[in-house]
């Protein structure tokens, strides 16, 4: 079966590549530039990514608490299990099916849109004064709100996104650079063995550099839309981002990122995660 190996953190992982598309490199271009990438002249530019506070304690943990009850009433409608005790962290021991992980993540992908109350409003202008221009979450193009989509990944779950840019999808179909900038906000359970895994610089790459696909990814079996990238520069390496509770993790639309393996032993990982385009 053939198999590909990434580092995490110096940690070697080989996964199955087994129904994966033809990977092939790009043109000789770096696609990344002062008109295509909306943080571009932001000072971590050059690294692609930053962690900023965002949140006081108290904001954080009334996010964390409203974010625990509506997980719990999910599992309690989904699932009618008794949540006595219900932790994020310890999500796993309550749900530890996948075929109940699943029932539970297709209603946690609308959570934003039914019963959980992050008022992205709100959260907008403290994200502008970091970044010193105007922010939207409405879609230029396709005229709609942005979904903020609520990652929970069990302990050495295989539910991840294999490594990829954001961009590629609408480069690959419509010849278009989208210009949003990525949002990545830890909830629960994000340590240096569970954090998003990011490659540093590697916005700043050529395409004749990066392998990849150009139509989705199978690894491990699971099929995903990005698509997949093998290789960057010769290189296999991604480093776990740090970012602290009340900490919010900006990212080029650029960077390639992913293998988000949870490899805490006992700690399920929740975060945040959603874009935001220029205004
Ligand atoms: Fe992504």
């Amino acid at each position: 079966m053939p198999t590909t190996d990434f580092a995490i953190n110096g940690k070697t992982y080989a996964v199955s590549i087994d129904g994966c598309p033809e990977f092939r490199t790009g043109k000789d271009i770096v696609l990344s530039n002062a008109d295509t990438d909306i943080v571009y002249n932001q000072p971590w530019y050059k690294k692609g990514y930053t962690s900023e506070r965002f949140l006081s304690n108290e904001e954080f943990a009334y996010l964390k608490t409203g974010l625990t009850a509506s997980v719990k009433k999910i599992i309690t409608e989904e699932l009618g299990l008794d949540t006595e005790g219900f932790t994020l962290e310890k999500y796993h021991h309550f749900v530890s099916e996948n075929q109940d992980h699943y029932k539970v993540v297709s209603r946690t992908r609308d959570l934003f849109s039914a019963d959980f109350n992050f008022p992205i409003e709100e959260m907008i202008p403290k994200f502008e004064k970091l970044l010193g221009f105007s922010l939207t979450d409405m879609d230029p193009k396709l005229k709609e709100k942005l979904h903020i989509i609520v990652r929970i990944n069990r302990p050495k779950s295989n539910d991840y996104n294999p490594p990829h840019k954001d961009i590629y999808e609408e480069v690959d179909k419509n010849d278009y650079i989208p210009p949003f900038v990525n949002l990545w906000i830890p909830i629960a359970g994000v340590t240096e063995n569970s954090s998003l895994p990011m490659v540093p610089g590697s916005h700043q790459l050529s395409e004749a550099e990066i392998v990849r696909t150009y139509d989705g990814g199978v690894v491990e079996g699971n099929t995903y839309r990005v698509r997949m990238i093998k290789e960057w520069g010769g290189s296999h390496d991604l480093e776990r981002a740090e970012v602290k509770d009340g900490e919010v993790l900006f990212f080029s639309s650029h960077l390639i990122h992913g293998m988000a393996i949870n490899a805490e032993e006992d700690l399920t990982r929740v975060a945040l995660e959603f874009r935001l385009f220029k205004a």
